[in-house]
């Protein structure tokens, strides 16, 4: 009776991986520095309608991935836009769209004022659905932007906006900040300038509970090169 009952946990445990279309080992959290974003990115420096700037570092999105590859537009699960504007609110307090003017009571239905969260939830997000339902995906994505507010981390190390630190001050004092792990940082570099700090990412285990290095397969840090970089007021 046991080996039966053994054999069959065994044969669930075996098909499981089988059976979900997205298995994710690691979630990156990034969060971005507005200013980074938005003023000085060559592309477009124009791309941002969003007046005035926040002044923390913001959400980008939550990203699921493997240790091979990164996980993206796992399943056609649609994006639930919110209803109401308070819940349009409290969720762009943390998880603003930059690139967009604030909508008005009035105006906050209208598509594009929910383009990004759903473009992260298709992109990203559906890539977890198995562990986080949409809901559950959005508010644990606001929970460690509570718990890691990156310009406090940075202040430890006396690294303040308008300031050009060296990638490897700001990667030590995020790497310390997160109990000895490493994070991945992105920058931008206009035409002849020094590269811009634009995002910080930190990693977890799939379920959140533990900070893990950044796999190194996927760092974008040497996008900051190796000296100083601008970290714009
Ligand atoms: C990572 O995901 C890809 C695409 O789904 C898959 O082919 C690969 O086997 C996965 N790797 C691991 C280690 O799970
Ligand atoms: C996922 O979808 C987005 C938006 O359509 C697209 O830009 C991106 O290339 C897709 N990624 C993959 C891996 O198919
Ligand atoms: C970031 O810090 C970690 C820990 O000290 C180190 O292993 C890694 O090489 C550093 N990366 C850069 C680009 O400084
Ligand atoms: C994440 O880390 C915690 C603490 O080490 C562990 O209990 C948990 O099983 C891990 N989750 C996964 C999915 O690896």
């Amino acid at each position: 009776m046991m080996g039966i009952v053994f054999k069959l946990i065994l044969l669930i445990l075996l098909l499981c991986p089988l059976t979900i279309n997205s298995s994710f080992q690691y979630l990156t959290f990034v969060q971005q520095w507005p200013r980074g974003y938005c003023t000085d990115n060559p592309a477009n420096p124009n791309r941002c309608q969003r007046n005035p700037l926040p002044t923390v570092f913001t959400i980008h999105g939550l990203w699921p991935g493997n240790f091979t590859k990164i996980l993206q537009n796992c399943t056609s699960s649609p994006y639930t836009s919110l209803r109401t504007f308070q819940d349009w609110n409290n969720r762009n307090l943390r998880w603003p769209d930059l690139t967009k003017p604030s909508p008005t009571a009035q105006t906050f239905r209208q598509e594009k004022f929910q383009s990004f969260w759903r473009h992260e939830w298709t992109k990203h997000g559906t890539c977890s659905e198995n562990m986080y339902p949409q809901a559950t995906y959005f508010s644990r994505t606001i929970q460690l932007s509570q718990r890691h507010n990156i310009l406090n981390y940075l202040a430890t190390s006396n690294i303040r906006p308008g300031s050009n630190p060296t990638v490897s001050s700001v990667n030590s004092t995020i790497y310390k900040a997160i109990s000895n792990h490493v994070p991945d940082l992105m920058c931008v570099t206009p035409p002849r300038q020094t590269p811009v700090l634009v995002e910080i990412g930190i990693c977890f285990n799939a379920t959140m509970t533990t900070i893990i290095d950044c796999p190194s397969g996927f760092l974008r840090t040497r996008s900051c090169g190796t000296n100083t970089i601008s970290f714009p007021a």
